[in-house]
C-alpha cells in the first residue's frame, strides 16, 4: 500500500501557483491531483519536495503535515555570480539524510544573510533532493559529480574547494562523518573536503542509536580535534520517530553560527559595528537569546493547545536590540508578527521545540523569555484525527502533563546567561506573586504586568504597563506602546553593561 498523509491541499495549491505548477513540481499527471484533491492526502514522496518549494517562496509550515503557519515572507533572492558578490563564499555540501530537505532552507538564510552559495550534492542526497531545487534556491550550478567533464572544464574540484570561505556540511550522516574522518575521497564531496583550505563546519543529523555508537562518536571528536566546527545535534523528535540527540539544529541557527565562524565576515561585522551607521552600537558583541509568540501543542494530527500571545512584545524587544548592535537569536512560536531585520529567527511550534532550539542557541550573555510557553501539553498526541463518540453525552478526557520551563531552565543551565529576563503576566498580587515567581524561576529580572482588566488585555494589545523587579528594585513603568517598552528595557540593559 502505498504512504499517504492527511494534507490541507487548497491551501498548498495555492501557495504553489496552482494545479499545473504542482503537477510539474511532482511530476505527475492531472488525474493525480485531482486524486489527492478527492482524498484530502499526498503521497508520503511530495512531502520533502513541497515543503522545499514552499520554504523556498518564503512560506514557513510545519514539516509534519505541511501545514502553513505563515508567509511568504520577503525575500531578496541573490542570482550574482560569485565573482561580483561582496558577501563571502560557501560551499554548502548536503549529505544524504532525512534532514536534507532541510539544507535548502539553511541555503535561503545564508543567503538572506549576505553570503553567497554554490551546493554540492552527494549521490545519496540526490535520492532526497533534487540539484535542480538548490540551483533554482541559489541561482548557480549545483555541482555533483566528481567525474562530470562538464563540471570539471567549468570549474575543476580543486579550484571549487579552494573557491569558498567555509565549506558546509548539511546534514552531516554518520556515514559521511566517517568517510571524513577516514580521509576518503571517493566522490565530489568528501574530495573538496581533503582539497580545501577553508574553515570545514558540519551539522549533524542522525538517529539518536546511531548518533550514540562509539564509532560515531570517536569520528565526531577526531574530526573536531582536527579543527571542524560542529553545529549541534540538539536533542529532540528525529524523523525516524525517536526522541533523543541526533536531531539537525534549526536552520536558521546553522546559517547564523556558520556565518559567525568565517572569519572575514566576522572581522567586517566588527568594523560595521565600530563605525555605528548613525545606530547606537551599544550591545554590539552581544548575544542575546530572546523567546516569543505562543506554543502550540498538538492534541491530535488536526487540534492543537495553544494561546492568544501575539508575540508584539517579544518582537519588539528583538528589534530594539538588534538595532543597538546585538547578536539577537529569535526563538518564536507560530505568530503574524513580520520577522525583525537583522535577527537570527528560529520558528518553532512546541514548547520542547523552544527549549531545544533555546539550548542550541547557547551560550549567549542574556536570555530573555517573553514567550507564552503552553504549561501543559497532552501526554499522548493522537497520531490521527480522535473520532468523537457516537453517544452525544459521552465525555472527553485529555490528560495533560507539564511543559519544561524554559526560564527556569536557562537560569539553572551550566552555562547559564550572565542576565536572564523573564516576564510574568499576573491577574492579582502583582508584585507579591512576581518576586516570588522571580525566585523560584532563578532569573535576575522579571517584568511583571497585571493582566485581566476589562479595558486592560495585554494579550494582542500594542499598549502594555509594567513593572521591573530585580533583586533590590521595583522601578514602576506608565502604560506605553509594547514598541516603547522595548526600548525601556534594552535601555536599563545597555545601562546594566555600562555599570
Ligand atoms: O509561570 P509563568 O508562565 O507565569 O511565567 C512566565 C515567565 O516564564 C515568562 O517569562 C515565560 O516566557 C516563562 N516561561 C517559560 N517556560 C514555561 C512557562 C513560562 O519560559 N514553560
Amino acid at each position: 500500500m502505498k504512504k499517504v498523509f492527511p494534507v490541507n491541499l487548497s491551501a498548498i495549491l495555492t501557495a504553489l501557483g496552482g494545479r499545473h505548477a504542482m503537477q510539474q513540481l511532482l511530476d505527475v499527471g492531472p488525474s493525480a491531483i485531482s486524486n489527492y484533491l478527492t482524498r484530502g492526502q499526498l503521497p508520503q514522496r511530495a512531502k520533502p519536495i513541497i515543503y522545499a518549494a514552499l520554504t523556498a517562496k518564503g512560506y514557513q509550515l510545519r514539516p509534519d503535515d505541511l501545514e502553513i503557519i505563515a508567509g511568504p515572507a520577503a525575500i531578496t533572492p541573490h542570482t550574482v555570480s560569485a565573482e561580483n558578490h561582496a558577501g563571502p563564499r560557501i560551499l554548502l555540501i548536503i549529505a544524504g539524510g532525512i534532514a536534507a530537505y532541510k539544507a535548502l532552507e539553511v541555503a535561503r538564510q545564508l543567503q538572506q544573510l549576505g553570503a553567497h552559495v554554490t551546493g554540492v550534492m552527494t549521490d545519496s542526497a540526490k535520492q532526497f533532493i533534487t540539484p535542480l531545487s538548490l540551483a533554482a534556491l541559489t541561482g548557480e550550478k549545483c555541482y555533483d559529480s566528481l567525474f562530470s567533464l562538464t563540471d570539471e572544464a567549468e570549474m575543476g574540484h580543486i579550484r571549487l574547494a579552494r573557491s569558498a570561505d567555509l565549506v558546509l556540511v548539511v546534514p552531516a550522516t554518520a556515514s559521511f562523518m566517517a568517510r571524513a574522518n577516514a580521509g576518503i575521497a571517493d566522490d565530489l564531496a568528501t574530495t573538496i573536503l581533503l582539497a580545501t583550505t577553508a574553515k570545514v563546519v558540519m551539522a549533524p543529523a542522525m538517529n539518536p542509536v546511531m548518533w550514540a555508537h562509539q564509532a560515531t562518536q570517536s569520528n565526531f571528536a577526531s574530526l573536531r580535534q582536527r579543527g571542524v566546527e560542529m553545529i549541534g545535534p540538539v536533542s529532540g523528535d528525529t524523523a525516524c520517530g525517536e526522541e533523543g540527540e541526533g536531531r539537525m539544529c534549526e536552520p536558521a541557527m546553522i546559517a547564523a553560527a556558520a556565518m559567525r565562524l568565517i572569519p572575514t565576515y566576522a572581522a567586517r561585522d566588527e568594523a560595521d559595528k565600530d563605525s555605528g551607521a548613525g545606530t547606537s552600537r551599544s550591545l554590539s558583541g552581544k548575544h542575546i537569546l530572546i523567546t516569543s509568540g505562543p506554543t502550540i501543542e498538538p492534541i491530535d494530527k488536526v487540534r492543537f493547545i495553544a494561546n492568544r500571545s501575539s508575540g508584539k512584545q517579544g518582537h519588539a524587544i528583538a528589534t530594539a536590540l538588534a538595532n543597538r548592535g546585538a547578536n539577537v537569536t529569535l526563538v518564536s512560536g507560530p505568530v503574524t508578527e513580520p520577522a525583525p531585520a537583522n535577527v537570527t529567527l528560529v520558528n518553532v511550534t512546541t514548547a520542547a521545540e523552544m527549549l531545544a532550539a533555546c539550548d542550541a542557541a547557547l551560550p549567549a550573555d542574556i536570555a530573555i523569555c517573553a514567550a507564552a510557553v503552553a504549561d501543559w501539553r497532552v501526554k499522548a498526541a493522537a497520531d490521527e484525527k480522535l473520532k468523537k463518540p457516537e453517544n452525544p453525552d459521552a465525555g472527553m478526557t485529555l490528560e495533560l502533563c507539564q511543559n519544561p520551563d524554559i526560564l527556569a531552565t536557562l537560569s539553572a543551565a551550566p552555562n547559564r546567561p550572565k542576565l536572564v529576563i523573564g516576564f510574568a503576566a499576573e491577574t492579582e498580587n502583582l508584585l507579591e506573586n512576581a518576586a516570588a515567581k522571580r525566585r523560584r524561576k532563578g532569573c535576575d529580572w522579571i517584568i511583571a504586568n497585571q493582566v485581566g482588566g476589562e479595558d486592560d488585555p495585554v494579550f494582542g494589545s500594542a499598549l502594555n504597563q509594567a513593572m521591573l523587579l530585580t533583586s533590590d528594585s521595583v522601578e514602576e513603568w506608565p502604560r506605553m506602546q509594547k514598541t516603547e517598552l522595548a526600548e525601556k528595557l534594552a535601555d536599563q540593559i545597555e545601562a546594566e553593561y555600562s555599570s
